[in-house]
């Protein structure tokens, strides 16, 4: 019987772009959609862009432009590169929406007519300049517990304690660098408390990998606290019916995203909402996630959808983080890599599907992209393995045949047995270990190689004797390859595409592994697929290696990044001409000189002391000595390359470069912005 699907990946934030990591999730979610579509199943997926919070509303105001068109233009880039791996949505929408905004407050307020939201004052701390409650991402100061410098309000990348921002020690507002205040306001509350005895039930109700229902069981053992549901304006999102000035926080109209997506879907397509979220909704609800949101989707959204008369997610799916050739992401090292750049560099986004999908098992461990073995694997199995199946056969179909395949398949046991695979790679795929139903196709592939090289279709291609054999051959051979194209088709949806043109099939559907592929005519067969160019992927992480980039305001997101702004064109070119994305490498900053002195043992050098406002400072090695006494710069500003690889000097370490013209003439020549500028502004 046909399933009714609803599938979610997490809704991304809208301050950042798509990497690696994210595909993880997206494509693992994909390659399920597409799964279920095979299958005949009524299945949609929902996402769209996560877009409020005060790490969106600051951002905007740092480009000069409103948060509207930030996540106008961040939606834009969003949609291209998800389409660039080829991520099927149904509907991609965005959670500044009508739909979020109604749906947010009706189920608001039916939390609040069920006695589950409270009021509370509470004391926050607030940057007195900027008029603003800061989260705490944007508070930095010293680690309470091993005191290192510079660290975020909720925990120290030195020596990993957590803790809350009011233990912070000499803190600052990392938006203006004031010294935050405790400010008194009123914050709503989601009883998560009284929620328990729902949620220790529904926990046990299968809808859980088995590591996050036992996740679940540590959370209750140490307690359910209320969750604070309101922030103060100025904030980005949505007003909370019946609280002028509180905004619901980012994280409560996140997840009812999902829903305003597909209500705007369902609006759009003639479907019926409340028979996909209906108390009494026989639709499957799934939702993908990484094991870093599982608090969010395992207890308060099954909660807020409980008691807001909801259906109840039939199973959420956590899957474990990206690491790259086994360590996390690094932009020094050049392995955050974003989905855009991989697809600038001209790599096919079906490698790396295939290869992540190799490594998804469906649990919460994180998964490696080893970049040796992603080039060495996707050579070997799908051009290797796959595609040669096709390219050392169809040839003869057409220079002997005319095209047409046999009336009928010689060895009928080898096309039946993999015929017989179709249920158990099924069962892989549904069950999400997609690792495992690649294993079994691969082991099939090797199986149809060794057939291939059994019969020798070249040799029989020289006998005329053995004219009707060779057809026979081939067209065995081009069994099994349609059948293992139909079963790698949820991963390789566009190769699946190419094949069926190719072949000249309509588009395959998991019932078609029962059918022969005998007495048909055709196409000529054009190269497929590529081997990956390890020099692509060298390439690739040369451009993403962004060296000591400063952090600009920090986001209260895990895995904010800093994006390079538009950058205006260089006049005449007065050396090679380099593009605006090549300017835009260079992070010219304005730097307030806070000390200099005389290097003991240098003759050229001065060491200064560069303040980059809320960029913190850096130590610069300047060979200025000639032309500047210490103390007259002192208190000056200028402009420094803020993202020059720090090099290692006989003195010490230099982090940067201040700009100084010289040229014939003697003499050398500080550059200084007009008055107004500070510390830390970007030139550019
Ligand atoms: N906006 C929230 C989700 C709201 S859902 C109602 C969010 N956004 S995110 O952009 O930070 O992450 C989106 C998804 O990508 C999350 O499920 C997250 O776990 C996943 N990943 C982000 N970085 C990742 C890796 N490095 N590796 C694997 N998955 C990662 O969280
Ligand atoms: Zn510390």
């Amino acid at each position: 019987m046909s399933r009714q699907i609803l599938v979610t990946s997490a809704l991304p934030y809208a301050n950042g772009s798509i990497h690696l990591g994210h595909l993880v999730e997206y494509i693992q979610t994909d390659v399920w959609v597409r799964f279920q579509k095979m299958r005949g199943h009524d299945c949609r997926y929902m996402c769209a862009d996560d877009t409020h919070g005060t790490a969106i509303m600051l951002r905007a105001e740092k480009e000069g432009i409103t948060p509207e068109t930030l996540i106008g233009r961040v939606w834009d880039e969003h949609t291209r590169d998800f389409a660039g791996f080829h991520i099927g949505f149904d509907h991609y929408y965005s959670t500044h929406s009508d739909e979020n905004r109604a749906l947010a407050s009706k189920i608001y307020l039916a939390l609040k007519d069920a006695g589950l939201i409270e009021v509370k004052t509470i004391a926050q701390m607030y940057d007195p300049v900027k008029n603003l409650f800061l989260p705490d991402r944007f508070i930095k100061g010293e680690c309470p517990k091993c005191g290192a410098a510079d660290q975020y309000g909720d925990n120290c990348e030195v020596c990993g304690a957590t803790y809350s921002p009011t233990e912070l020690k000499n803190p600052v507002s990392a938006v203006s660098g004031a010294t935050p205040v405790h400010k008194d306001s009123e914050h709503y509350f989601f009883r998560l408390g009284d929620c328990e005895a729902f949620l220790r039930e529904w926990t046990k109700s299968g809808s859980l990998q088995d590591e996050a229902a036992n996740k679940m069981q540590e959370w209750f053992a140490s307690g359910l606290s209320n969750w604070d549901i309101s922030r103060d304006a100025p904030y980005f999102g949505f007003e909370i019916p019946g609280a002028p000035g509180k905004y619901f926080y980012v994280w409560l109209d996140a997840p009812v995203g999902y829903m305003a997506s597909f209500a705007k879907y369902a609006a759009d397509n003639g479907l019926d909402f409340d028979a996909w979220w209906g108390k009494d909704s026989r639709t499957e609800l799934v939702h993908f996630i990484g094991k870093d949101i599982l608090y969010f989707h395992a207890l308060f959204w099954p909660a807020m959808l409980k008691f807001s008369g909801h259906r109840l997610p039939t199973a959420v799916y956590a899957h474990g983080f990206l690491t790259v050739n086994g360590q996390k992401m690094s932009k020094s090292r050049g392995t955050f890599i974003t989905a855009a750049s991989y697809l600038e560099q001209g790599l096919n986004p079906e490698w790396l599907r295939y290869y992540y999908a190799a490594k998804l098992n469906g649990s919460m461990e994180d998964i490696d992209l080893n970049l040796d073995d992603f080039v060495a694997r996707v050579n070997s199995d799908l051009v290797g393995k796959f595609i040669n199946i096709a390219s050392r056969t169809a040839g003869f179909i057409h220079k002997k045949f005319d095209g047409k395949l046999a009336d009928g398949v010689a060895n009928i046991e080898l096309v039946g047995e993999f015929q017989a695979a179709a249920e158990s790679i099924a069962a892989h795929y549904e069950a999400r270990d997609y690792a495992k139903a690649l294993r079994e196709i691969m082991a099939l592939a090797d199986r149809a190689n060794q057939y291939v090289a059994d019969e020798k279709p070249w040799e029989l291609a020289k006998q005329d004797a053995a004219v009707y054999r060779l057809h026979e051959v081939c067209t065995v051979a081009l069994n099994l390859f349609r059948l293992l194209t139909l079963y790698l088709k949820p991963v390789l949806p566009k190769l699946a595409e190419q094949v069926e043109a190719f072949l000249a099939i309509e588009p395959l559907g998991w019932d078609d592994a029962q059918s022969l592929f005998i007495r048909h005519r055709i196409n000529e067969y054009s190269h497929l697929m590529t081997r990956i160019d390890p020099k692509a992927i060298e390439a690739m992480v040369d451009a993403n290696k962004q060296n000591l980039e400063p952090t600009p305001a920090p986001a209260p997101v895990r895995h904010a990044e800093a994006q390079a702004h538009a950058a205006q064109p260089a006049a005449a070119p007065v050396a090679e001409t380099i593009s605006i994305d090549d300017f835009a490498k260079i992070d010219l900053r304005i730097a307030r000189i806070a000390s200099a002195e005389h290097v003991e043992g240098a003759d050229k050098l001065l060491r200064l002391t560069l303040d980059l406002g809320e960029l913190g400072t850096r130590q610069v090695f300047a060979g200025i000595k000639s032309a500047y006494a210490p103390e007259a710069l002192v208190g000056r500003l200028t402009v420094m390359v803020a993202n020059l690889a720090p090099r290692k000097m006989k003195f010490g370490m230099s982090e940067g470069m201040v700009l100084a013209a010289s040229g014939d003439a003697p003499g050398l020549f500080i550059l200084s912005p007009d008055s107004g500028a500070q510390p830390g502004m970007k030139v550019k």
